[in-house]
């Protein structure tokens, strides 16, 4: 017998197949850090994007890792592999509440790149009708596996499917969202939908706003049963951990005004930079004037950079067709989400307000610095590519046969709360200047006769027999019905109302302007809850809920077309949920 390594050219060809077999793991270790904690997932899945065979898997890890994959069906023995992207956007920054980060500036001293990964399995060949159970695996850099808890997925339901849809929007990280999903999910259990009408975040390049935020209150936590956010009532302090929902079920999103971040930058704080959009033609007409100087390379996204874009929120859903609004069947509903929203700007008409209705004093003769009103960010105006894609999407067979036709997008069309003013459309500007030609005032106006939802959509949704429109923006609970029979659902209170306005109560709006301090500005009366709602002091019931102790969630049952709100009193952790309104849906008298 011949000893292996007895000669010298044998022992060289054994020694470089060592070296060959051991260099990826030398290469391996050197690029990466070592890693001190267990591997983890940085989000539970959600489903996204369920078609009549498939769905959707979507998770996140803060680690590029190898072979992420879905193990579904019976006995887990069928796999989906996942696609893996990086979120280019998500950053952390002084204000960040991360980690170790729990006062401004303790870590980040400006906005710094967080390394996030997301994995996306398509997972096909379903039974429509069928739930089945699923689990995710991610393979860390070093070799260590990680698994989710087993979930269950299905693909759209078939018509006639009975549904539980949570109708929900503003989440935003406020402090009754996490009891808020705890007690959807305790109330009615595993829902079959989420319709989240805009403002799932405040800051969303933030990554921990929707991750990991360490005062427990994240955006995936909440919707996932893991938030840990504490109510404090009488010295007890309650601990809310959000509900089990999106492992089980598609979210719907619409594009609030906090989906959106405003002009780019790698020095201002996160907060400023979501306060800083600009018009994209006041870009364009900025970029034009001066692009060599500007863009001396070229790069494609400048407009985007030094505007306003969406890509983190792109980045982080799969949702119908590219644009930020869309449309879908699930069972027996067609949802169309719209992008109907603007930039909030603060009504104050003091000197260094760069408001809703005034520029700053100070930047009145600097208009890159200015903040051109309340603009709007995707027009939705007749004759609008949005507009016409409504039009379009109205006349479809599939919205034309669906038994449910609802409307989903952010800013109010009716409402009670302090949003609905001014009027949705683009700001009129006014310059004054005085005899030398120098600017003393920068005003914008928004002519109420030209509210571009009320004027262009509402007839649009009444001539397609729309039944339920719902929306959110002004952190209240409040409700409508046209003459039409639509129903409108402002269904947004989760900790931080905004007030309803009826009475005695006034918006702050500017003098001689004819915008509409009380009531609903679009001239519709709210409806009384029908079953328990609220009393004021005066103990007479009121029309809505606006408070930053009670929070409201609606569900809607499609096996009888009803909307039942519920509310639940966090200053009472013991208290029951109370259910305080319903009303039904049902197909309504068209307009010709
Ligand atoms: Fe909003």
């Amino acid at each position: 017998m011949v000893n292996p390594l007895s000669s010298r050219p044998q022992l060289i060809a054994v020694l470089a197949f060592v070296f060959i077999a051991l260099a990826p793991i030398v290469v391996l270790s050197t690029q990466q850090p070592p890693y001190l904690s267990p591997p983890q997932l940085l989000s539970d899945p959600f489903l996204q994007l369920p078609t009549d065979t498939s769905v959707r898997v979507v998770w996140f890890t803060e680690f590029a890792g190898t072979r992420h994959s879905v193990a579904y069906g019976q006995g887990l023995r069928q796999v989906a592999i996942a696609n893996t992207t990086k979120l280019t956007r998500t950053r952390e920054d002084q204000k960040s509440r991360v980690g170790e980060q729990t006062e401004d500036a303790l870590v980040y001293q400006k906005p710094t790149p967080r390394d996030i990964w997301r994995h996306e399995a398509k997972v096909t060949r379903l039974t429509p009708g069928q739930r089945v159970p699923y689990q995710v695996t991610s393979v860390r850099n070093d070799g260590q596996i990680v698994k989710s808890n087993p979930f269950t997925l299905t693909p759209a339901p078939p018509p006639h499917t009975p549904l539980k849809i949570l109708l929900t929007s503003d989440h935003q990280l406020m402090p009754m969202t996490a009891a808020n999903l705890q007690k959807v999910a305790e109330t009615v259990g595993n829902v079959d939908a989420v319709f989240l009408a805009g403002d799932l975040v405040n800051i969303p390049d933030r990554a921990s706003e929707w991750f990991d935020d360490n005062r427990g209150g994240a955006f995936f936590p909440a919707l996932q049963g893991h938030a840990d956010y504490k109510l404090e009532y009488n010295n007890i302090t309650t601990r809310y951990t959000g509900g089990e929902l999106i492992q089980h079920a598609p979210l719907f999103p619409a594009t609030g005004n906090h989906e959106v971040m405003g002009r780019f930058s790698t020095d201002s704080g996160l907060n400023a930079q979501f306060n800083d959009p600009i018009p994209r033609q006041v870009a364009a007409e900025i970029y034009q004037q001066t692009s060599s100087l500007l863009n001396p390379n070229n790069n494609p996204n400048w407009l985007k950079d030094n505007s306003f874009n969406t890509d983190t929120y792109n980045e982080i859903f799969t949702l119908p067709g590219k644009e930020n609004y869309y449309a879908i069947t699930f069972g027996d509903i067609r949802l169309i989400s719209l992008y109907i929203t603007n930039i909030w700007r603060t009504p104050s008409l003091k000197p260094n307000a760069k408001g809703r209705y005034r520029e700053r004093e100070a930047d009145l003769n600097n208009p890159t610095a200015w903040g051109y009103g309340q603009h709007i960010f995707e027009p939705i105006k007749q004759g609008s590519p949005q507009y016409n894609w409504l039009k379009a999407e109205l006349n479809s067979p599939e919205f034309q046969q669906a038994k449910y036709k609802i409307v989903m997008f952010h800013h109010p069309p009716h409402s009670l709360g302090d949003n609905i003013v001014p009027p949705y459309t683009d700001p009129i500007q006014t310059i004054e200047r005085d005899r030398k030609g120098t600017i003393t005032a920068v005003r914008y106006d928004y002519p109420p006769q030209a509210d571009y939802i009320i004027r262009d959509v509402i007839p649009l949704l009444e001539t397609a027999g729309v039944q339920l429109v719902l929306y959110g923006h002004s952190h209240l609970w409040n409700r409508f019905v046209n003459s039409q029979g639509i129903h409108f659902l402002e269904s947004s209170n989760v900790g931080n109302t905004y007030g309803a306005y009826l009475g005695e109560k006034q918006r702050q709006v500017p003098e001689g302007k004819d915008y509409a301090a009380t009531g609903d500005p679009n001239g519709l009366e709210p409806i009384l809850p029908t079953i328990a709602p609220l009393r004021g002091e005066d103990n007479q019931p009121l029309p809505y809920i606006a408070s930053n102790d009670i929070t409201v969630f609606s569900i809607l049952d499609t096996s009888t077309g009803i909307v039942s709100s519920y509310r639940f009193d966090t200053t009472k952790p013991d208290s029951d949920v109370i259910e305080f309104d319903e009303f039904k849906i049902a197909p309504v008298r068209r307009v010709r």
